[in-house]
C-alpha cells in the first residue's frame, strides 16, 4: 500500500476532473477513509482549543437557565468578552471586517439602532419612517453608481449583506430567463475570483455555473467570457474590484459583450461600490464599471462595508423595476393573508435600516471622499513597503485590497509569522497567496508603518527559519493543493460543526 503522500503526489498530476470522479471510489478504500478520518479529527481538536477559548472559564450552557439571569450581571460578563475582543479591529491588525470603527460613529449607530429595535419593515403600515429609509438608501446609492446618468429608472431593494444581494440577483436573472426566453436550464458566466456567493446561488437555485479564467493581471479574460456564453446563458458577472485580489474586471468590455449577446450583466460592486466613485473623482484611475454602461443591469453594494453602516446591509440594484420584479415574491392564497416580500427573509431589523441610513446621511458625499482618500493613500504607502520587500510580490495592480505572494517563500508561513505580531491577514489560494483589505482602521497613525516593519520582520524570520514547526501554514498549503476536493469540503463542514459546539 502506496503512502498517503505518495497517493497524494499521484493525484496531483492528474486531471482534476478525473481525480473528481476517483475520489468517490478512493474514499470507499478502508485505509484511505481511516487516515481521512483520523487526519480530519486530529485538525479539529487543535482548531477546536482556539474556537472555542471560553470553555474553561465561563459556563458552557446547554439549557435555559432555570430562573433568568441579572441583566445587569448578563450585561457585564458580555462586555468582558467584547472588550478582550476588540483591541485587534480596534487597532487595524484585522484586513476588512470593520470598515470604519471609530468610537463615535459606532454609539451614534447604536442610538439609532435602539431608537428603532422594535421596527420591521414586512409591516410598512406600521413603520412607514423605514420604508422611507430603505427607499432612500436604494436611490442615494443608485444615483452614486451612475443612475442619473444612465438616463434609465434604477432602481433596487435592500439586502442583509453582499450574499443576498448576489443571490438575489442571480435569482432574478434565472427567473427572467424561464418567463422570458423560455431557459430551463440556466447558466451563468463568472470569473474565476468572483466571490464564493456566486457558487452558493448556483447550488441554491439550480444553475450551472461557468467559471472562466483571469489574465496575469487577475482581471477576467474577456475571450473566455465570450466562448463561454451559450443559448442558456442567463448572465455574466464581474466584479468591482473582487474579493481576492482587489482588481476590477474589464467591466466596459464585458457589460458590452454581453449587451451584445442578449443577456444580463451584473457588477459586483459589495466591495467597491462606495469607494470606487470616490476614487474617480479624486481623480484615481477608475475603469468604468456601474449604469453609466449601458450592458450593466445590476450591481450589488454593500452598505455594510464601505458604507459604513453597521452589519446586516447591502443594496441590490437594477436597470428597470420590470427586472425587479423578478426578485420580488408574492403568495395570494395563504390563510396567513396576503404575503409579499421584496427579498428573501420574511421580518427583517429595520433598526439595521434606520441605521444604514442614518451613516449615509452623516457621512455625506464630503465624508465618503476623504475616508476614500485615506484608504487610498493608506494603500499606496503599504503598496510600497510591500514592493520594496524583494521576496514579495503584488498580485495585480490593485488600489486597497492588496494580495501579495512570494517566488521564494512559503507565503502562508509569512502570514503565521504576522500572525503571531498580531495580524489577521486573509489566506487566498490559486494562486497562493495573503491580502489585506484596508479600510479606515488602517488609516490611525502608525498603522501603515506598523504593518510594513511586521511584513520586513515576517520575512525575515521565515527567511531564517523556512521549515519552522507549527503555524496554520501546513493546513492552507494542504486546502490549496490536496487534489481531493471533497476531503476538503469534508473538513470545512467539521469546521462548522465545531463552531455549534457549547
Ligand atoms: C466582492 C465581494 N462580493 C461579495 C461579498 C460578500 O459579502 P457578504 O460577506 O456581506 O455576504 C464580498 C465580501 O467580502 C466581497 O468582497
Amino acid at each position: 500500500m502506496p503512502s498517503m503522500d505518495q497517493v497524494t503526489d499521484l493525484l496531483t498530476r492528474l486531471n482534476p476532473r478525473l481525480v473528481a470522479r476517483l475520489e468517490k471510489h478512493l474514499r470507499k478504500i478502508p485505509a484511505v477513509r481511516a487516515k481521512i478520518e483520523q487526519d480530519t479529527g486530529d485538525l479539529m481538536q487543535t482548531l477546536e482549543k482556539e474556537l472555542k477559548p471560553y470553555r474553561d472559564e465561563l459556563p458552557r450552557l446547554q439549557h435555559l437557565p432555570a430562573e433568568g439571569q441579572q441583566p445587569e450581571n448578563v450585561l457585564e460578563s458580555m462586555t468582558a468578552l467584547q472588550n478582550r475582543e476588540t483591541d485587534s479591529w480596534r487597532d487595524g491588525f484585522v484586513s476588512g471586517a470593520v470598515y470604519h470603527g471609530d468610537t463615535t460613529h459606532i454609539d451614534f449607530l447604536n442610538q439609532v439602532y435602539a431608537l428603532h429595535s422594535q421596527t420591521n419593515p414586512l409591516h410598512a403600515d406600521v413603520w412607514p419612517s423605514i420604508s422611507k429609509y430603505e427607499a432612500e438608501i436604494v436611490a442615494m446609492t443608485a444615483a452614486m453608481l451612475g443612475g442619473e446618468a444612465s438616463g434609465d429608472d434604477i432602481c433596487g431593494t435592500l439586502s442583509s449583506g453582499g450574499t443576498e444581494s448576489i443571490m438575489l440577483a442571480m435569482k432574478t436573472y434565472r427567473d427572467q430567463a424561464r418567463a422570458e426566453r423560455g431557459i430551463r436550464r440556466p447558466e451563468m458566466v463568472v470569473p474565476v475570483t468572483a466571490h464564493a456567493a456566486f457558487d452558493k446561488a448556483a447550488q441554491y437555485f439550480g444553475i450551472k455555473l461557468v467559471r472562466i479564467p483571469v489574465d496575469q493581471n487577475c482581471r477576467a479574460d474577456v475571450r473566455a467570457a465570450a466562448k463561454a456564453i451559450t443559448r442558456r446563458t442567463i448572465v455574466l458577472v464581474g466584479s468591482a474590484p473582487s474579493f481576492p485580489h482587489g482588481m476590477v474586471d474589464p467591466i466596459a468590455e464585458m457589460s458590452e459583450l454581453a449587451l451584445r449577446r442578449g443577456i444580463g450583466f451584473h457588477t459586483d460592486a459589495c466591495l467597491g461600490g462606495f469607494v470606487l466613485p470616490w476614487a474617480e473623482d479624486l481623480g484615481y484611475p477608475v475603469p468604468a464599471f456601474d449604469f453609466r454602461l449601458p450592458g450593466v443591469t445590476s450591481i450589488s453594494a454593500d452598505t455594510h462595508k464601505y458604507g459604513y453602516a453597521a452589519k446586516g446591509t447591502s443594496v441590490i440594484l437594477y436597470r428597470g423595476p420590470e427586472l425587479r420584479r423578478y426578485q420580488y415574491f408574492t403568495v395570494t392564497d395563504w390563510p396567513g393573508g396576503l404575503y409579499f416580500s421584496p427579498s428573501f427573509a420574511g421580518s427583517r431589523p429595520g433598526a439595521l435600516s434606520a441605521a444604514c441610513w442614518a451613516a449615509m446621511v452623516t457621512t455625506g458625499q464630503a465624508g465618503y471622499r476623504e475616508a476614500t482618500r485615506h484608504i487610498l493613500e493608506t494603500a499606496d504607502t503599504i503598496k510600497a513597503g510591500i514592493r520594496a520587500i524583494p521576496e514579495l510580490f503584488i498580485l495585480g495592480d490593485p488600489l486597497w485590497v492588496i494580495a501579495f505572494g512570494s517566488r521564494q517563500m512559503d507565503i502562508y508561513r509569512i502570514m503565521d509569522a504576522m500572525t503571531r505580531r498580531g495580524w489577521s491577514l486573509n489566506g487566498l489560494h490559486r494562486p497562493s497567496c495573503v491580502h489585506l483589505c484596508v479600510t479606515l482602521r488602517h488609516t490611525q497613525p502608525g498603522v501603515r508603518e506598523r504593518f510594513v516593519e511586521d511584513l520586513q520582520a515576517a520575512v525575515e524570520e521565515v527567511r531564517r527559519a523556512p521549515e519552522a514547526e507549527g503555524g496554520m501554514a501546513p493546513v492552507y498549503g494542504m486546502a490549496a493543493t490536496l487534489p481531493l476536493r471533497g476531503v476538503v469540503s469534508n473538513i470545512l463542514k467539521a469546521y462548522m460543526d465545531v463552531l455549534y459546539k457549547t
